[in-house]
């Protein structure tokens, strides 16, 4: 699949009845999420016990000595002004500290680290500061959405890429990259840049060993310049997900982003960085600089302390994921469902089961909500690549993960009857 900007050609109506009038914003598809997200509403405001496994937002919170941390200099004045846009120095040093002793990478906080608002925000405005008119990224799809509209946004092509598994929970390297230099062979104007994610959402495949390496070595040679986003860094249920930036030379083309959001349950909070490649995290830097004053302080300095304290919290987790997918997948196999369990991330992604594959994910999403009151997000909602299946997001207890999959089953004995 190829996803591109708006021309620019059609001026919009004047005036404006509609953000849709507008170039960029009409280019957006519909939000696949908005009616069954006004269903659930409705069944919610009656009354009824919906399950809502629909988006991946962690229903843990903050762990408490990242809270009191913050609550400890909330009330300071001195932190109550603008704060600098790309993170303050402790932050940025908690977060070379991170690399070095987790995964043996020492980076500068001065040039190799920009703190963002988040990854999303982060690759959004990675693409604006680094992509010209028309340039060509590869990203491989289904996809996490940011990862294909930060493109488009920034007035660049997406050209797809299949995302295959390999077996045991593993992306099929040998078909990633067959398409990478296929792309590069026959591309019109040579793609600029390659976008992976692995851990990956949705997919929840992981990158096998010597993964990243090839990876580095395939965008050397095609000079391609490349983004990983790390979001699942702490969410490997065997191994633990390797970093782009272990491998030698990543430095010279490679960025990396990495969240607070999953790893510390600081999704609200908004605290991420991208870390790597000089040109590019200083390209980063500048654009933030122009767009952003900064997180409140007291957030940034709470989440250093996240980074610099002990990292229990973490593996604990990690490991509530870990007993929450067996449970979905228990019961879903219970149910006469039967989806593999995932190798990494906070979700199970699943193909619909036959009898029900004459639906679309949003239709099959929709019988879901109607028959069993248990909410999915549509695999469509991740890209055309994405249809078929659905995606469960880990963020109920076990508990209410059983019963989910108590509801799912008495729903498909049911058969598909009409909505
Ligand atoms: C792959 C991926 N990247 C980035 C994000 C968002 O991260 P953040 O909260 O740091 O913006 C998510 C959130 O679901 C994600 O799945």
């Amino acid at each position: 699949m190829s996803v591109s900007s708006p021309s620019s050609s059609s001026a919009p109506a004047w005036p404006p009845t509609s953000s849709a009038g507008f170039p960029r914003i009409g280019s957006l598809p519909a939000y696949v999420f908005a009616q069954i997200n006004a269903e659930k509403r409705e069944r919610m405001d009656a009354g009824e016990d919906v399950i809502d496994l629909g988006m991946g937002n962690p229903d843990l919170g903050t762990p408490g000595h990242i809270v009191d941390e913050l609550v400890a200099h909330a009330a300071d004045p001195r932190h109550h002004r603008y704060s600098a846009s790309r993170g303050i120095y402790g932050l940025r040093e908690g977060m070379a500290e991170h690399y070095r002793d987790r995964y043996g990478v020492e980076l500068d906080p001065e040039t190799e680290v920009v703190v963002t608002i988040g990854a999303k925000e982060g690759i959004a405005h990675l693409m604006l500061a680094i992509l010209g008119d028309g340039d060509t990224v590869l990203v491989p799809a289904p996809a996490y959405p940011i990862h294909t509209y930060s493109v488009v946004f920034a007035g660049g092509k997406v050209q797809t890429l299949p995302l295959a598994d390999a077996g045991e929970g593993y992306v099929d390297a040998d078909a990633l990259f067959g398409a990478v230099e296929e792309a590069c062979r026959t591309a019109e104007s040579p793609p600029r840049v390659l976008l992976l994610s692995f851990p990956n959402n949705p997919t929840t495949l992981q990158a096998p060993a010597g993964f990243f390496e090839r990876a580095v070595e395939v965008c050397l040679r095609n000079r391609l310049l490349l983004i990983h986003d790390f979001a699942y860094a702490d969410f490997g249920f065997g191994e633990d997900p390797p970093s782009v930036l272990s491998v030698p030379g990543a430095r010279d083309i490679a960025v990396e982003f990495f969240s607070m959001s999953k790893s510390y349950c600081m999704a609200g909070w908004r605290v991420g960085f991208c870390v790597g490649n000089p040109a590019m995290v200083g390209a980063l830097t500048k654009i933030k600089s122009y767009l952003d004053y900064g997180i409140f302080q007291p957030i940034q300095i709470a989440a250093a302390h996240a980074l610099r304290s002990g990292q229990e919290c973490v593996g604990e987790t990690r490991e509530v994921y870990r007993r929450r997918a067996a449970a979905l997948v228990g019961a879903l196999a219970t149910a006469g469902w039967d989806v593999a369990a995932p190798r990494a991330t906070m979700f199970v992604w699943a193909r619909i089961p036959q009898a029900f594959r004459a639906m679309s994910s949003i239709e099959f999403a929709r019988h879901l909500l109607r028959e069993a009151n248990v909410v999915v997000s549509p695999g469509v909602g991740f890209g055309p690549e994405g249809e078929g299946h659905v995606r469960f997001a880990l963020i109920e207890p076990e508990s209410r993960l059983a019963e989910a999959g108590e509801r799912i089953g008495r729903a498909l004995a049911r058969g598909p009857a009409e909505d």
